[in-house]
């Protein structure tokens, strides 16, 4: 609910458990003056506190007035070089080159419903959303600010977007431009990210903010899987279930900077927005730049709730998911069992020993295009490879549906390889920079997707493929860095636009294939979770999490990942052991159990299973199948920390407490073990509930004393308790 307050100029944005407020003061500067648990309203900005600090200057309209100075006063979205000396929001230059931004209140308006972001990925829905839009202006440089605040009451979410417009007749450079800006008026709080590398993503970080910058920021092009654009800002003594905590996350899949700064009055201020690294876009007179959408919940009892409100949102206002109501297929991916060494035979028979066990779906990975026997060679010749697929699709597709089965195929259209007859033809196409060697990642260079012909020509190609046979999900992939950031296509002045022309280009495919061909399913990867963002996630309902498909560190890596986003939107496949990433062996069971708190598929050769294997997967898929919905749609609970207890374990439990799903993994095992009971959470108290299928448990005694469990008798065992109130 937004609250007007026309006379003093009060905004204040109700969210079923938060309350934020901003208001434009008498000389038009927009100050933040609270976002915090719900309270009734009210003009808050007799919080804010006035005196004169020494080196916090005043502007001109304060007079003498000393203790009126942007430097201290908590603002809305930060100016530069005017009297603010914390994180700048904004930063442009006019024709004159001063680097000055000085943004005053112009205005408003409200809308019912939600704001959309023209070429870029945006929460959506219909009229459970207001909008409301502040206009600021700075009126020297003739360049104006409007700020979007989308506000989804039922999820405790506030989206913020801005776009700036040269109002002037000279061009103006944009040299920065944050999508949220927030400034606390407390100090004492901790910054929570999520970090790590390729095969190791999104790592739980947690420090307390200690004086001056600290943040996160991706360089590379893609979100990565280095940092992600999701980070929390809470009390220091939050935990999942107590304390107030902010998520923020950006809904961009490129260049990101998240940086939050402890002040010098001890309170802290958060920006998060395209990383302002090689950025400079130009606007000629009229022209408008939209930042991406930034995405925010504030939840006043712990981290629990704050994620089971992304998760929702997530679910029902980003991903366009085809499966909506239904379920997704469970499916089994040829990837680690033959990497590039297959033929159709081959393919066929992993899909004939999936088929029996309850497998719905076969995704034919990398390999099976141009000359690709290897990573150095073929991309780009997005044409069936007939010597390994005599035939093509036409001939292979039906195989796989004759047993029963769905078909999905692997793709990479913003890559091209040297080896490749499309480089050949066009090397020109690839980012390089003139008169430069350039760099190799994986072997393979970078698409100028900024170029609307290299679009159209790859589009052009996979939409053939696409379009060729009966292919029902596509796993789109993208394996290296951007680097040589250089377009052919751009003047020198506006070089500083390709990191993000490339996204928006990206996202210009994405949006194309998705109307093209709305029944396909698409996964997006990115050497696993190297761009795993609310940005791919408008387009790929599921992205695949990590290349470690290794049980064990996979539950680091979904826990890590669960704090921002849903179930359903990670890809989680069994694979063989030992396991390619580490060595490990684990079993069956356990390595099922873990792929189940994600989108749940096979990948490895099931023809080299035990029958006792093969019966644990047919128990597994049936299960999965049967619960699909608390699984992938339950409310998400994450009943241990897997880097500090002994084991991982988490639920899923349905809106109410009607039924619930827990899970646990234990690590490795240690002689005299403690007796251990696990606390379980969102279950009705009343309730008597069916552990099993055998015996009954109150749901106030599952929660306030916990469930005992039982001694593990070796490494890595795992349990899953699949309660039913009675
Ligand atoms: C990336 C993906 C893998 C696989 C390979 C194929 O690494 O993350 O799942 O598709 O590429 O080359």
């Amino acid at each position: 609910m937004i609250v007007l307050d026309q006379e003093n100029k009060v905004f204040t944005l109700h969210t079923r458990n938060a309350t934020y407020q901003m208001k434009a003061d008498r000389s038009r500067v927009l100050l933040h003056t609270y976002y915090g648990p719900r309270i009734g309203g009210g003009d808050l900005s007799r919080l804010i506190q006035y005196a004169d600090r020494g080196f916090s200057p005043n502007p001109s309209e304060a007079g003498s007035n000393r203790t009126y100075s942007l430097d201290t006063l908590p603002q809305e979205y930060s100016s530069c070089g005017v009297g603010d000396f914390r994180l700048p929001s904004i930063e442009f230059e006019p024709a004159d080159g001063s680097r000055l931004a000085d943004l005053r209140y112009a205005g408003y308006e409200l809308k019912k419903g939600k704001y959309g972001l023209p070429g870029l990925p945006a929460f959506f829905g219909g009229d459970e959303w207001e909008t409301l839009v502040i206009h600021l202006m700075d009126s020297t440089c003739k360049t104006s600010v409007k700020l979007f605040y989308g506000v989804l009451e039922e999820c405790d979410l506030i989206t913020r977007a801005v776009q700036v417009v040269n109002e002037g007749s000279r061009p103006v450079q944009l040299r920065r431009c944050a999508s949220l800006c927030l400034d606390f008026q407390r100090g004492d709080m901790d910054f929570i990210t999520f970090d790590g590398c390729h095969a190791q993503e999104r790592g739980l970080n947690r420090s307390p903010l200690r004086p001056g910058v600290q943040s996160v920021e991706s360089v590379r092009g893609t979100s990565s899987h280095h940092h992600n654009p999701f980070v929390i800002l809470c009390e220091s003594g939050a935990n999942e279930d107590c304390g107030t905590c902010y998520g923020a996350m950006l809904v961009y899949s490129g260049n990101f900077l998240a940086a939050a700064e402890r002040t010098q009055l001890e309170n802290n201020r958060l920006l998060l927005g395209i990383n302002p690294y090689h950025f400079c876009y130009t606007l000629a007179p009229g022209q408008t730049f939209t930042a991406p959408e930034a995405a925010l919940v504030c939840s006043p009892s712990g981290f629990g709730q704050m994620s089971r409100q992304f998760h929702r949102a997530i679910r029902e206002h980003l991903i366009h998911d085809l499966y909506e109501g239904k379920r997704r297929p469970v499916l089994i991916n040829n990837w680690e069992a033959t990497e590039f060494h297959f033929d159709a035979a081959k393919l066929v028979s992993i899909a004939a020993a999936a088929a029996p066990l309850g497998i719905e779906l076969f995704v034919m990975d990398d390999g099976w295009f141009g000359v690709r026997d290897s990573d150095s060679s073929g991309l780009g010749d997005w044409s069936v490879n007939e010597r390994k697929l005599p035939g093509g699709l036409e001939a292979l597709v039906p195989k796989i549906q004759e047993l029963g089965m769905s078909f999905g195929i692997w793709i990479e259209p913003e890559m091209v390889s040297e080896d490749s007859d499309l480089y050949r033809a066009r090397p020109d196409w690839a980012l390089r920079a003139p008169g430069r060697p350039f760099t190799r990642g994986r072997s393979q260079l970078v698409l100028d997707f900024s170029r609307k012909e290299v679009r159209d020509y790859v589009y052009g190609a996979i939409k053939q493929v696409l379009g060729s046979a009966g292919i029902t999900y596509v796993k789109w992939d993208m394996n290296r860095s951007l680097t040589d950031v250089w377009s052919a296509s751009l003047a020198s002045s506006r070089q500083g636009e390709l990191f993000h022309r490339f996204v928006l280009g990206v996202y210009d495919i994405l949006d194309r294939m998705r109307r093209d061909f709305p029944h396909i399913l698409i996964e997006g990867c990115c050497g696993g979770g190297g761009r795993f963002d609310a940005g791919m996630l408008y387009y790929t309902p599921q992205i695949w999490c990590s290349d470690n498909t290794d049980a064990i560190d996979r539950l680091r890596i979904q826990y890590g990942t669960s704090f921002a986003y849903p179930v359903c939107a990670m890809g989680s496949h069994v694979s063989a052991v030992p396991n390619q990433q580490t060595g490990r062996s684990v079993s069956m069971e356990t390595r099922g159990v873990v792929a189940m708190a994600g989108t749940f598929g096979y990948e490895m050769d099931l023809n080299h299973t035990t029958e006792e294997e093969r019966e644990t997967i047919r128990r597994q898929t049936a299960f999965f199948k049967e619960h699909y919905d608390l699984i992938q749609r339950g409310d998400y609970y994450r009943l241990s920390d897997p880097c500090a207890a002994p084991y991982a374990a988490w639920e899923q439990a349905a809106p109410g407490g009607g039924e619930a799903l827990v899970s646990l993994v234990y690590g490795s095992n240690h002689a005299a073990a403690p007796f251990r009971t696990l606390r379980l959470k969102g279950l009705n108290p009343d309730a008597l509930y069916r552990v099993n299928g055998g015996e009954l448990w109150r749901g106030d005694v599952l929660m306030a004393a916990g469930f005992p469990l039982p001694m593990p008798t070796g490494d890595y065992q795992s349990l899953q308790l699949y309660l039913k109130a009675e």
